[in-house]
């Protein structure tokens, strides 16, 4: 795995977040592990059991807690006769800001529509045209209409769903609910050969593999906005940097311009796809703004979206923007649109009558954890994919629904390489013996709970959606000031190890965000607004 980088100083963290005991502890033995029930994840474990592996599939909660099932826009793929791979290749580089791997995006866009046909073939109810084919929309920087839905704007439900029934026909896949994976582990030579975890009665076990896959997903919920499930913290990429992986891209957050801003509420996803069949943008004093800032207004690419609403919130001096739907029909929103119609209905929004008050918030990690052309890190037997994984797909700028055709595909990657190596694995004698110690620490106790929405809060102010060189020097000096007092301790439970993931995945955030003075995609440096192809065209790199 060669691709050129600029390197930055991996975070220093200790190795194991807990200590490791295997004479005092469960375990247990697959061919090959996955953890995530994400599209990537439960797509790589049906692969992995079609190739003859015992397959354990762990989640942190339940199955359907991931960013899939909160999916609502839909999957990219060439389904119309007028769209062609070129259009789609063309689209996901032009969008990506010259830093995607063509050969990446040129093999997910045209394994896209088959590996869709099959996902239709498992039960995943798209909607359909009135001739029977499949029905597509436009999102922002593409092209032509190539965004497949399913059950209106309920797509990820519908998907992950069809994926599930699947992966349980199986009878060599094993799925573990509740199971909080701590840590990968990995022998002396570095090579991955399990993970300890927490399971749902509060022990701690470990589950030895052949080969494991990391599909964790995101990590949206570092910012006090997000689009994100609780689950999305991130957990995957601070595992993978203490065992030793490479990570790249971390300055690449995305954030989706429109997410439902009512004070005191969660903030919830208002799919693009609305802004696709015509809805429009109007500041607080009702007038569209976004023609000023692109030619392709409100479908322009994300990045410009967001940051046209955040000019526009300050120069207007309010919290949100808003979206007009006004004009659509009101019977054709509620079935195109049910999960948003209900949400809106719920706070008394009639949308034949009332505008929608949006603001941007985190969405989509673009960066994560390197992988080759096969699904592989640069640990040996461990494999990643989906929103954890950095396949150079999505370059400094993710098209809008390439995340879940990515997950497909790489998730089938994965599953097929994983089984590869664990069928060649040699026969162990039993159980390896591992032990590894933390010594007590004496230094005060932070409030976890505080650090972690000071933390959110942080991270939205200073590693948002426009950057600047000295917040993000403090941010890190803040953030490595929480650390010591966070990151010396043994947490028995998941509120702990995920306070002390989100510490290390947003240190790398706001030190790779320094450290790319330029801005590129969803990158965005006030004090460095311009691109910078001379030293910049390029991934960065922890190492
Ligand atoms: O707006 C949306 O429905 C989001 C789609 C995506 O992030 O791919």
């Amino acid at each position: 795995m060669t691709t050129k980088a600029i390197k930055i100083k991996r975070p220093e963290v200790r190795r194991y977040l807990v200590p490791i005991n295997t004479a005092a502890s469960q375990q247990m033995f697959t061919d090959c592990l996955v953890i995530g029930s994400g599209i990537a994840g439960l797509r790589a474990a049906i692969e992995a059991a079609s190739n003859g592996c015992e397959v354990i599939l762990v989640c942190k909660k339940r199955l359907q807690d991931s960013n899939t099932w909160h999916a609502q826009g839909g999957i990219a793929s060439v389904l119309a006769n007028d769209d062609s791979i070129a259009s789609h290749v063309k689209d996901t580089l032009k969008t990506g800001c010259g830093i995607c791997d063509a050969e990446i995006v040129e093999q997910v866009v045209a394994d896209g529509p088959g590996l869709v046909k099959e996902l239709l073939d498992w039960g995943a109810e798209f909607d359909k045209t009135a001739t029977g084919s499949i029905s597509v929309s436009f999102e922002g920087g593409h092209s032509h209409a190539r965004v497949a839905h399913a059950l209106g704007d309920n797509t990820g439900r519908a998907l992950a769903d069809a994926l599930i029934k699947k992966a349980r026909q199986f009878e060599n896949v094993t799925v573990i609910e509740n199971f909080f994976a701590i840590d990968i582990i990995t022998n002396d030579a570095g090579v991955c050969i399990g993970v300890i975890g927490q399971n749902s009665k509060s022990s701690t076990e470990i589950i030895w593999a052949k080969s494991v896959i990391l599909a964790t997903g995101g990590a949206g919920r570092l910012y006090r906005e997000t689009t994100n499930p609780d689950v999305a913290t991130g957990d995957g990429l601070a595992m993978a940097v203490r065992a030793g992986a490479i990570l790249r891209d971390m300055e690449f957050m995305q954030f989706h311009p429109t997410t439902l801003y009512i004070a005191g509420a969660s903030r919830a996803l208002i799919t693009e796809t609305l802004r696709g069949e015509g809805a429009i943008l109007l500041d607080t004093n009702h007038k569209p703004f976004m023609a000023e800032y692109h030619p392709n207004a409100e479908l322009a690419p994300r990045d410009v979206v967001s940051r046209a609403i955040l000019d526009t919130m300050l120069k207007t001096g309010s919290t949100h923007v808003y979206l007009d739907v006004r004009h659509f029909k009101k019977d054709y929103f509620a079935k195109r649109f049910p999960f948003i119609n209900e949400l809106l209905v719920s706070f008394d929004i009639d949308i034949s009558k009332d505008l929608i008050p949006v603001r941007p918030s985190a969405h989509y990690m673009i960066g994560g954890i390197k992988t080759d052309r096969q699904a592989r890190t640069s640990i040996a037997n461990l494999f990643a994919c989906g929103e954890v994984a950095s396949t150079g797909l999505h370059g400094a700028n993710r098209l809008g629904s390439n995340s879940l055709l990515e997950g497909l595909v790489y998730g089938r990657m994965a599953g097929t390489n994983a089984a590869a190596i664990a069928k060649k694995a040699a026969k162990t004698a039993g159980p390896p013996k591992f032990k590894y110690d933390i010594p007590k620490s004496d230094r005060s106790r932070l409030d976890t709970e505080d650090v972690l929405n000071s933390l959110r809060s942080l991270m939205w102010r200073n590693a948002g959606i426009t950057r600047m060189a000295k917040p993000l020097a403090e941010t890190q000096e803040i953030i490595t000031f929480w650390e010591r007092y966070v990151l010396d301790k043994i947490f028995d439970s998941p509120t702990g190890w995920e306070c002390q993931n989100m510490l290390t995945a947003s240190l790398m955030i706001a030190k790779a965000a320094e450290t790319r003075t330029e801005s590129r995609g969803v990158h965005f440096r006030s004090d460095h607004p311009q691109i910078d192809d001379t030293n910049f065209k390029i991934h960065l790199e922890f190492e």
